[in-house]
C-alpha cells in the first residue's frame, strides 16, 4: 500500500460527521488543528472533549513516511510484530546516507556501493511488507511525500523531524521517533499530548524579493527556537491563499525549528492547483467536496483571539526578505539590518558557499525565481564569488527543472547540481576548503544552521534565506550586500543591479520524469526474501524478548545509579554511533555510557559485583547477562528527557536490564521501556533513592497481583545482612501489564496474530 486513494475516500466519508461529534463535544467552534486531530481519534467519534496542553490521547493516522536513517530499527521491530502488512501506507525514503562530494551521478555511485546492505534490507523489507520504496536519488522524503502522499485534512507521522512539509497540503503531519512508526504501522494507537494552537493570520501578499521563506525566518524570530513548542501552528488569512503550495510547504517545514508539534494551512485553490499539478486531481475533487471541513470554522477566523493559544499577525505585503543565524534559526535579520549586523558581531562577510534547494526550497517556484536572478550573473557580466549548489528534492523536480534547462542556468553561473538527497544539509557534505576549522561563512536555503551541522566545522557561520537570496549573496560573494538596494561591479567595471526575482509556481508543460525511483511492493510477498547479512555488523535481525517468568523478580543487581541529568543521549549516545541504528548487539555497546554514577561522579564506570571490577557500563551489563543475573538501572528526575529513540529502551532490555527505577520519567521514555517489556517505575518515597548502595541485591515484588494503579514494592538486600522494603509507584494500565507479561508490545501483538 503505498498511495491509496481508496484510504482518502474512507477520510473523507466519515469527516462530517467526526467532526460534528467534535463540535459537540467540545462546545464550541473548531480550529483546523482541531477538526483533523478529532477526526482521527483512535477510538471515534469523540465522547469527550481533551485540554489542550494537557490531555494525552490516542490517535489513529493515516500514513506513515520513514527515512533511511530511522527506518532500519523501526522496520527490524516491525518484523516482530508478525503482520504480514503495515497496518496503514507507509512508505521508506533513501535520502540521507547519501554525501555530497562531487555531484549527483558520482556521489549517487558511491552511496549506493557504501549502503548496499541498508538499501537492499529497506527494498526487500518493504517489498515483503506492502511497503513503498522509494530509492537512493529519488527524492527527499518530505519533498516526494508532497508531491505523492500528503492529502488536506489527513494525518500522517514520520520519522524525521522535517515531516511537518506536508502541512503545505493541509496535513497534520508530525515528526517522531522509530517506536512511534512501529506502533502505527503495527495497528496500535499513537499517543500525542493535544497541542496548543498557534494562529498566524497572514494578511496582504508577498511581492518583489520576498517569498515564502521570509514569513517563517519572521515566525521563527517572533517564536524563537523554544515558542512552538507543545503546539501546533495553523496559518489563515487572505495572505495564506496568495501563497503557492510549495510555499506552504516550506513554511510548515521550518516550524520544526520553532519547536511546533507540527504546522498547517487550510485547503484552498493553491493546493488544488499543486494537486492537480501532480497528477492527483482525483483527490482534488474528493477535497473539493469536503472543503468546509478542511478549514477551520468561519466563527474562528472571524475572531481569532477567542480560539487561539496564541495569535501573530504578519502583513506579507511589507515583509522584508529575511536572513536567520548564524547558528541559530532563530536569529532573524530582515535584509536591511543584516549588513550592519554582519559588521557588528563580526561574522566573515566573505561568503564561501551558497546551497540552494533540499526538502524545504527546491520546488518548482523556488528553482525558477533562483534561476532568474542565476541567468543575470550571465547576462550581466557578473562574477559568480563563491561557490554555488543546488540539491532538486526530488526526481521528478530535478528532471522536469532540467527539461525547462534551468539546471544549465545553474551551471552557466558555475553552480554544481548535487543528488536528491539530504547531501550538505544533514552534514554528509565533504566541503572543498583549505582548512576545514577556519572561521568562515555559507548561506543555505535550507532549515538549520546549528554549528556544524553541514559540514562538521563549528567555526562555520550558516545562515539561512530564501534561495533567490541565496543566489544573489553568491554572486556578490558578500554578506554585506543587499541586493535590493546595492549594485556590483561587473566584468566591464560597470555597476549594475540585479533585477527582483520571478518565478512560475507549476511547470507551464507540466511535471515530467523518466523513472521516479520507486519501487512498487511485491504482489506476491510471500516469496520475498528478507536480506540481511549474518555478518553485518551495521544490521542484524532481532530476536523476541523473553517474556515475564510469572514470579517476583528476585537476585537483580545494580547496574548504575544515575545521578542528574540522564537524557535519551546520555542512555544511547548518537554521533559515531548512528552507523550501528540497525544493529541492537553492536549499538548496545553505547548504552549509558553518558550517565554519572551516584558512587563515583564518572561517567562510563560502574562497579561489577561479581568480581569487584570496575568497567563500563554495557561492558559490566553484559557480564550480569551472561551469568543469568537481571539488572536494575536506578535513575534521577524527568529520565528519559530529551529525542523519543526507541534505543534507549531497547539497549537495556537487550543487555538484561529488568527494570528501570527513577524519581521521575520523561513520559515518551517511560512508554517506551513499557512497550520492550520492562519495568518502568518511580519512587513512592524520593528519599529511598538515597538507601541504595552500590552492592545491593534487589528483588521487585508483588508482580504476581500485577495491577493498575496498585504500587509494587522493592526489597533491597544490603551487604551487611540488613534489608530495606519501600514501595514503589508505576502508571501500566491493563494493556500495557499485557505488554510486560508478553516480553513486549510486539510480542503482544505476533501471539494475537498467530491466534
Ligand atoms: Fe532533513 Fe530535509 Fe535536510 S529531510 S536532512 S532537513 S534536506
Amino acid at each position: 500500500m503505498a498511495f491509496d486513494i481508496d484510504m482518502i475516500k474512507a477520510v473523507y466519508a466519515g469527516l462530517g460527521d467526526k467532526i460534528a461529534a467534535a463540535r459537540q463535544a467540545v462546545g464550541r467552534p473548531l480550529t483546523q488543528t482541531e477538526k483533523i486531530l478529532y477526526a482521527h481519534l483512535y477510538n471515534s467519534p469523540a465522547t469527550q472533549a481533551y485540554e489542550r496542553g494537557k490531555s494525552y490521547v490516542d490517535f489513529a493516522p493515516d500514513r506513515v513516511a520513514m527515512q533511511d536513517a530511522t527506518a532500519q530499527m523501526a522496520l527490524l521491530q516491525f518484523m516482530q510484530a508478525g503482520k504480514p502488512q503495515a497496518a496503514v501506507p507507509s512508505t521508506v525514503h533513501c535520502d540521507h546516507l547519501i554525501q555530497a562530494r562531487v555531484g549527483a551521478n558520482e556521489d549517487l555511485a558511491i552511496a549506493n556501493n557504501e549502503n548496499k546492505e541498508v538499501y537492499d534490507f529497506l527494498a526487500s523489507v518493504s517489498n515483503k511488507y506492502g511497503i513503498g520504496f522509494w530509492k537512493p536519488g529519488a527524492g527527499i522524503i518530505h519533498q516526494v511525500v508532497l508531491e505523492n502522499y500528503a492529502f488536506p485534512g489527513g494525518m500522517m507521522i514520520g520519522t524525521d523531524s522535517h515531516t511537518p512539509n506536508a502541512g503545505g497540503l493541509g496535513m497534520i503531519a508530525i515528526g517522531v521517533g522509530g517506536a512511534d512508526a512501529v506502533d502505527v504501522m503495527a495497528g496500535m494507537a499513537w499517543e500525542l499530548k493535544f497541542p496548543k494552537v498557534i494562529g498566524v493570520k497572514l494578511t496582504g501578499k508577498l511581492n518583489g524579493w520576498t517569498a515564502a521563506k521570509d514569513v517563517i525566518l519572521k515566525v521563527a524570530g517572533i517564536l524563537t527556537v523554544k515558542g512552538g513548542t507543545g503546539a501546533i501552528v495553523e496559518y489563515f488569512g487572505e495572505g495564506a491563499n496568495n501563497l503557492s503550495c510549495t510555499g506552504k510547504a516550506t513554511i510548515c517545514n521550518m516550524g520544526a525549528e520553532i519547536g511546533a508539534t507540527t504546522s498547517v494551512f487550510a485547503y484552498d485553490e493553491k493546493m488544488k492547483a499543486y494537486l492537480e499539478g501532480t497528477e492527483r486531481a482525483d483527490v482534488a475533487a474528493l477535497a473539493d467536496q469536503v472543503a468546509e471541513h478542511l478549514r477551520a470554522d468561519d466563527e474562528v477566523y472571524a475572531d481569532p483571539e477567542s480560539f487561539y493559544d496564541q495569535l501573530i499577525e504578519i502583513n506579507l505585503s511589507e515583509l522584508e526578505p529575511h536572513v536567520n543565524g548564524p547558528f541559530t534559526p532563530d536569529a532573524a535579520w530582515p535584509i536591511s539590518e543584516f549588513a550592519a549586523a554582519v559588521k557588528e558581531h563580526n561574522w566573515p562577510a566573505k561568503l564561501e558557499v551558497g546551497l540552494i534547494g533540499s526538502c524545504t526550497n527546491s520546488s518548482y517556484e523556488d528553482i525558477t525565481r533562483a534561476a532568474s536572478i542565476a541567468k543575470q550573473a550571465v547576462s550581466k557580466n557578473l562574477t559568480v564569488n563563491a561557490e554555488y549548489t543546488v540539491t532538486p528534492g526530488s526526481e521528478l523536480v530535478r528532471y522536469t527543472v532540467e527539461r525547462d534547462g534551468l539546471l544549465d542556468t545553474f551551471a552557466e553561473m558555475g553552480g554544481v547540481v548535487l543528488a536528491n538527497a539530504c547531501g550538505p544539509c544533514i552534514g554528509q557534505w565533504a566541503r572543498h576548503t583549505d582548512d576545514p576549522k577556519r572561521k568562515n561563512s555559507i548561506i543555505t536555503s535550507f532549515n538549520r544552521n546549528f554549528a556544524k551541522r553541514n559540514d562538521g566545522n563549528p567555526n562555520t557561520h550558516a545562515f539561512v534565506a530564501s534561495p533567490e537570496i541565496v543566489t544573489a549573496f553568491a554572486i556578490a560573494g558578500d554578506l554585506t550586500f543587499n541586493p535590493l538596494t546595492d549594485t556590483l561591479t561587473n566584468k566591464n567595471g560597470e555597476a549594475v543591479k540585479l533585477d527582483e526575482p520571478t518565478g512560475i509556481e507549476l511547470p507551464p508543460q507540466g511535471f515530467d520524469v523518466e523513472d521516479a525511483g520507486y519501487q512498487a511492493p511485491a504482489a506476491d510477498p510471500s516469496q520475498v526474501q528478507v536480506i540481511v547479512d549474518p555478518n553485518s555488523d551495521r544490521l542484524q535481525l532481532l530476536e523476541g524478548f523473553a517474556p515475564w517468568p510469572g514470579t517476583d523478580l528476585t537476585g537483580l543487581r545494580l547496574l548504575i545509579k544515575a545521578q542528574g541529568k540522564c537524557t535519551t543521549d546520555h542512555i544511547s549516545m548518537a554521533g559515531p554511533w548512528l552507523k550501528y541504528r540497525g544493529h541492537l548487539d553492536n549499538i548496545s555497546n553505547n548504552m549509558l555510557i553518558g550517565a554519572i554514577n551516584a558512587y563515583n561522579g564518572e561517567a562510563n564506570n560502574v562497579n561489577n559485583q561479581l568480581d569487584g571490577t570496575s568497567g563500563e557500563v554495557p561492558a559490566v551489563a553484559r557480564a550480569y547477562k551472561a551469568a543469568g543475573i537481571g539488572t536494575v538501572v536506578v535513575g534521577d528526575e524527568n529520565y528519559g528527557e530529551g529525542s523519543s529513540r526507541e534505543h534507549a529502551a531497547m539497549e537495556p532490555r537487550h543487555l538484561g536490564v529488568v527494570a528501570v527505577l527513577v524519581k521521575s520519567f520523561a513520559r515518551i521514555h517511560e512508554t517506551n521501556l513499557k512497550k520492550q517489556g520492562m519495568l518502568a517505575l518511580t519512587f513512592a518515597n524520593k528519599e529511598d533513592y538515597d538507601q541504595i548502595r552500590e552492592d545491593d541485591t534487589l528483588d521487585i515484588v508483588g508482580l504476581t497481583e500485577f495491577a493498575p494503579g496498585s504500587p509494587l514494592h522493592v526489597v533491597l538486600h544490603h551487604a551487611d545482612g540488613t534489608t530495606h522494603t519501600f514501595e514503589v509507584l508505576h502508571t501500566y494500565n491493563e494493556g500495557q501489564i499485557a505488554w510486560f507479561k508478553a516480553g513486549s508490545a510486539l510480542n503482544l501483538i505476533r501471539m494475537q496474530e498467530q491466534t
